[in-house]
């Protein structure tokens, strides 16, 4: 049975929760830590973990338990060195999106990963859903050729006072705004499909939330070898969040959510319907196996499976690293305003979080800072 424990307790923590109480035979939560107790309690209250211990301190918890696994939960610019001290105790790391602030750090991660022959795993739950999953299948199988370009709308919408809790909007803390945090997870699925690109161009600005240094849109062109390109837009200022990826192929177009166009071309080039191949491709899709399970649970379920046959997890610290390149790209282009070149180099001044906060112009000063806020219901 293995041994598990929550390090932050706030908006995230019961997916984690959720995920790990679904395969109790395999593993069972035995601490909750949180630097606000009463945050962990209320967690280990909600969900009636009896067995589990809650601390105020991770170093604390990982002195006094044996833990199998930790998932981390806390704002981004803890998570590498939580990380690295939990992997150094001998604990397995799922560590939430994003892996870490910077590049420096997840190599930091990757590293200790490697020196302690422990595990580690980044979430990205979104690419365990059926419409994201299954285009990756199809993608794979060549039916639709090479891909020549993709359109990826990462579009969120949030409120002012989304900014005003102490940790987000600001560069030190966040590490970034909607291309880091909320992007994070179209970059994900980008980078799994499409790899590394060869140059990266951005323009980066925040329209509507004036207590955020960080910015709340960007939008970014991505050329690969052979000449593909990919666009991306990362925002927080979209009402309806119509999120999507399409993806044109040599002989169709596929998109999640689902969707599927292709046409032969006529004696003068332009299109006419090719439903043979429109058809061929929809049955194949229909035809693809359902996921047992979703989100978090399917990560989580993916990641204890790793970890008791010792085996690298799907989602691993080299995917959460190529995202935060991908991002850190996109910072480097929109500030400097010149191409940023692919891969970024250790001497780079976007390789280091602070390298970072050095290059970039914060768009506004974060005045309020709310502690906590008393309902964080959030969506995902
Ligand atoms: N996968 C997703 O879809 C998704 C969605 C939301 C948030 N997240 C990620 O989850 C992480 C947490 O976000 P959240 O929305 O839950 O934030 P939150 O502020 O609601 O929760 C974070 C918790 O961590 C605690 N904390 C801070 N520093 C700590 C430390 N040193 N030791 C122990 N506890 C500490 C805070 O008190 C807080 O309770 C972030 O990295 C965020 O990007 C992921």
């Amino acid at each position: 049975m293995l041994c598990v424990a929550i390090i932050g307790c706030g908006g995230i923590s019961p997916q984690h929760i959720k995920g790990y109480l679904e395969f109790s035979s395999q593993c069972r939560i035995t601490a909750l830590c949180d630097i606000y107790p009463e945050k962990a309690q209320k967690q280990k209250n909600a969900f009636l973990l009896n067995d589990a211990k809650v601390y105020s301190s991770y170093k604390e918890m990982l002195q006094h338990e044996k833990l199998d696994v930790v998932s981390i939960c806390v704002p981004p610019y803890i998570h590498a060195e939580i990380a690295v001290y939990a992997m150094e105790a001998g604990s397995n790391v799922l560590v939430e999106k994003p892996m870490a602030a910077s590049l420096e750090e997840c190599d930091r991660m990757l590293e200790t990963e490697i020196r302690t022959g422990k595990i580690l795993g980044v979430i990205a739950q979104n690419r365990f859903t059926a419409p994201v999953w299954n285009l990756k299948q199809i993608i794979n199988s060549g039916v639709i050729g090479r891909i020549l370009f993709a359109q990826i709308d990462s579009l969120w919408w949030r409120g002012h006072a989304y900014y005003d809790l102490w940790w987000r909007g600001c560069w030190d803390k966040e590490g970034g705004g909607c291309t880091l945090n909320h992007a994070v997870h179209h970059i994900d699925m980008l980078g799994w499909i499409m790899g590394r690109p060869k140059k990266v161009t951005a323009i980066l600005a925040n329209l509507a939330h004036d207590n955020a240094e960080v910015e709340d849109l960007s939008i970014a062109v991505m050329e690969y070898e052979k000449g593909a390109m990919a666009q991306v837009t990362s925002s927080v200022i979209h009402y309806g969040e119509k999120q999507a990826l399409k993806f044109q192929g040599e002989y169709a177009s596929i998109s999640a959510p689902w969707d599927v166009h292709t046409f032969r071309s006529q004696e003068n080039g332009f299109p006419e319907d090719n439903s043979e191949l429109e058809e061929k491709i929809k049955k194949q899709y229909a035809g693809l196996k359902k996921l047992e399970y979703e989100g978090h649970t399917a990560e989580i379920a993916d990641f204890l499976w790793a970890v008791k046959e010792n085996k690298r997890p799907l989602i691993q610290g080299k995917d959460g690293r190529l995202t935060i390149e991908l991002v850190s790209a996109i910072y480097k282009a929109g500030f400097t305003g010149a191409a940023a070149e692919l891969p970024l180099k250790e001497n780079d001044p976007f390789y280091t979080a602070a390298g970072i906060r050095n290059n970039i112009r914060k768009f506004n000063r974060k005045g309020k800072s709310v502690e906590n806020f008393t309902d964080n219901k959030i969506s995902l």
